[in-house]
């Protein structure tokens, strides 16, 4: 599997992806969503497994042993995922019995239509972009399946450019925000979660429309917090292959927190971001914390 690793991305409808994943796209356009399917959707390295975590401990009562059957990128396949060998994300689905969880990290536009025409249920979650930026940095350095970042300062440029995997941040969740009107999704953000955990997953409870014991939420609170997911290997991705994650290099569960951001910012580079940002944020209602 070595020579999947450091590949350039290639541009599938605008958007940088894998080269693999462009390769079946075609299995992703008519994957057939199921009505009691829940999209789990972010841009990368906004708490997909965090949220993942926590939605499959719902989905199974707060029973942790259960959540512990298998690697979270089983219990929550990701949809749009191909490597040569390996089953694809959507074969995975296809396989899976309902309710499904489903993972994606596709902008808006490139969702698979069946998921709109289905009503399905889904909750996006968006983290600050800097934050995003600093966490994609040390996921491109780890996980082999990435061009090389270059150096921090190459790569925050290239985050910025949108030319990236899976594209512009600020392009996903405005489109995620804008759709929000219309269909039936839950708009979550990282540092809420890390503010208010608790009040957070009673959030999801509602949309879900489950009621759960306060015993059984604080039991979820405790398997899903940072310290308990690191050391977890059903959720901490050290049971991929290390020719595709490196976890010496930088582990997955890196630092989980808010704000991380300023320790890698120069003071010029946070000035030409937030101008950046403003340019590319004008017009939308979106708004998100940096730091908690
Ligand atoms: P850092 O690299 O900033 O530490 P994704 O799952 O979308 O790839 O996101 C990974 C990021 O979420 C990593 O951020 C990881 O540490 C963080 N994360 C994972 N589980 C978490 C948890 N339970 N609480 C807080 N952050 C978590």
């Amino acid at each position: 599997m070595e020579h999947l690793s450091r590949q350039e991305l290639e541009v599938i409808h605008e958007i940088p992806l894998y080269r693999a994943f462009v390769e079946k796209w075609a299995q992703v356009e008519s994957f057939q969503a199921r009505p009691d399917d829940l999209l789990i959707s972010t841009y990368p390295k906004s708490g997909t497994t965090w949220i993942s975590e926590i939605v499959d401990m719902i989905y199974n009562d707060g029973d942790e042993g259960k959540c512990k059957r298998d690697a979270i990128f089983n219990r929550v396949p990701f949809m749009e995922m191909s490597c040569p060998e390996l089953l694809s994300g959507t074969e995975q689905l296809a396989m899976m019995p309902s309710p499904r969880l489903v993972k994606t990290h596709l902008p808006v536009q490139l969702l698979p239509v069946s998921f709109w025409e289905q009503d399905c249920k889904m909750i996006y979650l968006a983290r600050n972009a800097k934050d995003v930026a600093v966490s994609y940095y040390h996921f491109y350095l780890m996980a082999k399946m990435h061009p090389d970042p270059g150096t921090w300062d190459e790569f925050l440029g290239k985050f910025m450019a949108g030319k990236v995997a899976y594209g512009s941040w600020y392009d996903h969740v405005k489109g995620w925000w804008e759709k929000k009107k219309a269909y039936r999704i839950l708009y979550m953000f990282y540092e809420d979660m890390k503010k208010d955990p608790k009040r957070e997953i009673e959030k999801v409870l509602q949309f879900l429309g489950k009621d759960l014991k306060e015993e059984v939420v604080n039991k979820i609170l405790h398997h899903t917090s940072f310290q308990e997911m690191k050391k977890n290997p059903t959720a901490n991705y050290e049971m991929m292959p290390v020719w595709a994650m490196d976890h010496s290099v930088s582990p997955f569960m890196r630092k989980g927190m808010a704000g991380d951001w300023k320790n890698y910012f120069t003071v010029a580079q946070n000035e030409i971001f937030d101008a950046h940002y403003k340019e590319q944020m004008t017009g939308s209602t979106f708004r998100c914390q940096m730091e908690i």
